[in-house]
């Protein structure tokens, strides 16, 4: 018989290396080994602290273990609530649906039906493309240069990222790519392929089932869609029959400052994808809301065991009913935007040619040389920041701080990143004008969150 290793022959550490695959990412940027977490911060096993501006790649939309939630769910799972019940009716997620209606649906007059899809963003994307096929009747997907919609195949095939789509194995079909707004600079007119070839039926191009588009685009660089972009995106669709899927798997659940990345625009998808901070508590849950009249599903056409994940419901009811019953937790994400993109503004300002990109808490450096990020991203780790990099040669410093960050805690995140940056990139050109007063220790969120 093999012997298996055990921790008393392993050294802790090591058994992650030992054990857990290649494929492993963020440990590599990150070696600590994390043992609690509290709104913006996580504790390490070796006793350092970590402030938090990678929110679980936007899971964590509300921080860490907030008090409500964990309350909440606590008291659900003592109470010997359901765990697991596949799609059958239970009280919590009655409570999800009724607070997301009244929450988020009914303010913004959509009449969209929820679907839940399996517990991950991919699954919605998937769900989305799927639907969209069938209620056409066509095969075709176009989606956009460098976006990110999830890596199972459905979802590698509308995504730009060519490392990601080799790993496929396979072709990757049914779906083409268009210029995403500002591909070219500004030197070539909004959606005027797109149009010429819709209009031409010699055009060879055939009718798409479904566009799907990213307002602020999280993994492919951070690039931003203009609302009048967006506006001319729908209004193109509605002209040509084809459905429009907004993915906001990312940019939604109020990353943007409202609860949904394409409010600003004022658009309505016939399809859009949720996940990441629905649960508010970093529970899987992902949801797909699909207009009326194209909820044309065979019960069961579209299945999976994880679909409605209870506790993550419990959570996600909280989350819907304290932060979004009014205006009030928007403004203050707008806020806490305005001064995370004000900070990256005076830092960008130090070195030629870098620029802020982004929209709301998902927003970043790109620096001309496309190794600084990474190593910005290294040199903030080490000074006790959690920050990622984006793009498809990680050249975006991509910061996405919880949306109940304190002030305090943003103003030290940016200082740490001035000081990072700095290291890397020299002394800046134009004295970085560091917002607001100097650090203070990271504390918890804001009271009135
Ligand atoms: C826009 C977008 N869509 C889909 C996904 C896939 O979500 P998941 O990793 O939960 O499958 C992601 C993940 O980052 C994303 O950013």
């Amino acid at each position: 018989m093999p012997t298996v290793p055990t921790t008393s022959s392993t050294s802790t550490n090591s058994i992650f290396d030992e054990l857990e695959s290649q494929v492993r990412s963020y440990c590599r940027n990150w070696p600590a080994v994390f043992t609690t977490a509290q709104g913006s911060t996580l504790q390490a096993e070796d006793g350092r602290s970590y402030l938090d501006f990678f929110s679980g790649a936007g899971a964590l939309n509300y921080g860490h273990n907030h008090p409500a939630l964990l309350e909440a769910l606590v008291d659900y799972l003592r109470s010997g609530g359901i765990v697991h019940s596949l799609d059958m009716h239970t009280t919590a997620k009655r409570d999800f649906l009724t607070a997301f209606r009244e929450r988020i649906l009914a303010p913004r007059n959509l009449d969209h039906k929820v679907m839940f899809p399996g517990p991950t963003g991919t699954n919605s994307v998937e769900s989305a493309l799927k639907l969209a096929r069938k209620v056409t009747g066509r095969q075709h997907i176009l989606s956009f240069t460098n976006a990110f919609h999830g890596m199972t195949l459905g979802s590698l095939s509308v995504t730009g990222n060519s490392m990601k789509r080799n790993g496929a194995g396979l072709p990757l079909t049914n779906s083409s790519k268009i210029p995403y707004d500002d591909y070219f600079s500004g030197a070539i007119e909004d959606f005027l392929w797109l149009e010429r070839v819709l209009g031409d039926s010699g055009s060879g191009v055939d009718k798409p089932a479904a566009i799907i588009v990213e307002s602020v685009q999280g993994e492919g660089g951070l690039s931003a869609a203009r609302p009048e972009w967006l506006r001319a995106l729908s209004e193109l669709c509605r002209a040509h029959g084809i459905l429009l899927i907004v993915d906001d798997v990312q940019a939604g659940c109020g990353r943007t400052g409202d609860f949904f990345s394409f409010e600003e625009a004022g658009i309505v998808p016939d399809i859009i994808c949720l996940s990441k901070s629905l649960s508010g508590y970093g529970l899987p849950l992902a949801l797909t809301l699909i207009r009326p009249e194209l909820d044309q599903w065979e019960p069961g056409e579209h299945n999976g065991t994880f679909r409605g994940h209870n506790p993550a419901f419990v959570t996600g009811t909280v989350a819907l009913e304290r932060f979004w019953s009014d205006d009030a937790f928007s403004t203050r994400v707008k806020q806490r935007s305005a001064e995370l993109h004000d900070g990256l503004a005076a830092i960008a300002a130090g070195y030629d040619g870098a620029v802020v990109k982004g929209r709301g808490l998902l927003t970043g450096i790109k620096f001309p040389d496309d190794s600084a990020a990474t190593k910005v991203a290294a040199a903030a780790y080490r000074r006790g920041l959690l920050v990622e990099t984006s793009g498809p040669e990680d050249e975006v410093l991509k910061t996405m701080p919880a949306l109940t960050i304190s002030p305090d805690e943003l103003r030290s995140g940016i200082e740490i990143i001035a000081a990072a940056t700095q290291e890397v990139l020299g002394v800046p050109s134009a004295p970085a004008d560091t917002p607001g007063p100097q650090r203070t220790e990271p504390r918890g969120e804001d009271d009135d969150t």
